[in-house]
């Protein structure tokens, strides 16, 4: 996730996360050579004095990187973010709006005044020159020593936008190939533009797993968005989801989002000072370090919210993963699409507008869009990211810990799932115990209804045919024979 930008280069290709490090021209304080302990700058010395470029700092990721790089190095001389106008809301509005997220709230501890280190740019990353102004473009370029290029669109299924709609439309196959959606293709392509630039630009590249919640920072189990694994849970916790196509043993390579930005922080210090003669791809996964697997994460999440359930609960939190097709489209009918009609039905009778079937239209599209990654196992080379490790010293590795050997998965769940509810749900705390309640109504509901059914399944099928009264009979004494026979056979072993 790294790059240069020297000479006022423009940076290309929304779709691919990069940092860059001082351009050529600048003078530059680093000591040359060194390694961890040595006579060598630290990752909070590097960055003192330095003017940092962040695309995408509106985003998840962004503002986590923005909000470490100020709370650990608070000498740091100034962020320029670039950002476009969005939802009626001007730049100044979405940056001021952002500074005030709970997430800055222990740089505001140490720093109220640091909002006057972010200085917003203008910028819409998609038009020619990145839409940033003359006056903005010598001003960048006259200071800019590192940028973090972290924009990025994340729809799976972006529709590629190059000439004609129509023509891209025709061709997104070809083009994709094998790979299976258009922002991995995209990706590749950024990825590939940046390495085109190696000989001019210092480059670094990061290429996250599935990013989740912080492990420890700022807060623990800090979320705010309902991408990817996190709106998955969260309607797992609202009872909503009941399954989804995954492979129970296949890892799932989740990666916090602190560990990801203290990862980019420390391979931007490395680009800077060591020079690569080649740009270094850093995979930040855990899969082949600290695995866990789909099957875990489904245990862990399910108990977690029975543990501190979310309000309002649709259902109790029971959601089953299966590789298999045929179980995973009859669990998709019987336990969501059923359940939406019917609830559907009520709302309409209710005078009120339908929803269920469209959220469950919606909930099927993003899970269906997760299915690649998370039927397959995945096999990352983390040698860059151990090498990175290695090359720090021991305060910078407590200070950008990346070390995801500590990281305890069910915790880390844990806190994930609190963080759904805290951050993303905006819910109350103290409303816990009522929230348990909640859960217990449910369940008693569903008994109650269990019960019921059966009693109308005898009325209506059994007990007014001979037949199926007779079957009836017969599976109950099977029953009763087999547990005799086991009764009897355990006496006779005891
Ligand atoms: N999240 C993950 O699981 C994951 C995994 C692997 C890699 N990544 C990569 O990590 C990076 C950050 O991801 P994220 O999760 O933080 O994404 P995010 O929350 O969606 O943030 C995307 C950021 O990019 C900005 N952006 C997008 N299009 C833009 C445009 N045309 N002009 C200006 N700004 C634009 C957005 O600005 P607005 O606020 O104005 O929309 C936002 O600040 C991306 O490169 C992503 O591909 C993410």
């Amino acid at each position: 996730m790294s790059t240069v930008l020297p000479e006022g280069r423009d940076l290309d290709g929304v779709g691919e996360e990069a940092a860059a490090v001082d351009g050529p021209n600048r003078p530059t304080d680093l000591c040359s050579s060194g390694t961890a302990g040595g006579n060598m700058t630290s990752v909070v010395e590097y960055y003192t004095g330095k003017n940092v470029l962040i695309t995408g700092a509106t985003g998840f990721m962004g503002k986590v990187l923005v909000e470490k790089l100020l709370r650990t190095c608070p000498e740091v001389q100034a962020l320029y973010i670039l950002v476009r106008p969005k939802a009626g809301q001007s730049m100044q509005q979405r940056v001021s709006d952002m500074m005030k997220c709970k997430l800055f709230d222990r740089v505001r501890e140490d720093n109220p005044d640091f909002h006057q280190k972010i200085i917003p740019i203008s910028s819409e990353l998609t038009q020619p020159g990145l839409a940033i102004s003359p006056e903005d473009q010598e001003r960048l370029k006259a200071c800019i020593n590192i940028v973090f290029h972290c924009a990025a669109t994340i729809r799976f299924d972006e529709p590629l936008k190059w000439m004609d709609d129509d023509i891209v439309l025709d061709i997104t196959p070809r083009l994709i190939g094998d790979r299976p959606n258009t922002y991995t293709y995209t990706k590749a392509l950024a990825e590939c533009v940046v390495q085109q630039e190696q000989d001019k630009l210092n480059i670094g590249i990061i290429r996250p797993s599935i990013v989740g919640a912080s492990w420890q920072e700022p807060f623990p189990g800090w979320i705010d968005n309902f991408n990817g694994p996190s709106g998955v849970f969260i309607a797992a916790g609202k009872g909503i989801l009941r399954t989804m196509r995954a492979n129970n043993d296949a890892v799932a390579d989740l990666i916090p989002v602190d560990t990801v930005v203290n990862l980019t922080l420390a391979a931007g210090w490395y680009t800077a000072v060591h020079r690569p003669k080649t740009a270094l791809v850093y995979n930040c996964t855990t899969g082949g370090i600290n695995p866990f697997h789909w099957g875990e994460i489904e245990h862990h999440v399910m108990s977690s919210f029975k543990r501190n359930p979310l309000d309002q609960a649709f259902r109790r939190p029971n959601a089953n993963i299966t590789s298999n097709y045929l179980i995973y489209q009859y669990w998709i009918l019987v336990s969501h699409k059923f359940p939406a009609l019917i609830y559907d039905l009520f709302l309409r009778l209710s005078g009120q507008k339908p929803q269920m079937m469209r959220i469950f239209n919606r909930l099927h599209k993003a899970i269906g869009l997760l299915e690649y990654f998370s039927s397959q196992d995945w096999e990352w080379n983390s040698e860059n990211m151990n090498m990175l490790m290695s090359q720090l010293t021991a305060e910078d590795r407590k200070t950008f810990n990346f070390d995801v050997r500590q990281l305890n998965w069910p915790e880390y769940i844990e806190n994930y799932c609190l963080g759904t509810k805290k951050y993303v749900l905006n819910e109350d705390m103290s409303d816990i115990p009522a929230a348990r309640q909640h859960l217990r109504k449910l369940r008693n509901i569903r008994y109650t209804f269990n019960t019921l059914l059966v009693v109308f399944i005898w009325r209506v099928f059994i007990a007014r045919s001979q037949m199926a009264r007779n079957i009836w009979y017969f599976v109950v004494s099977l029953c009763f024979k087999f547990l005799s026979y086991f009764r009897a056979s355990s006496t006779l072993t005891n």
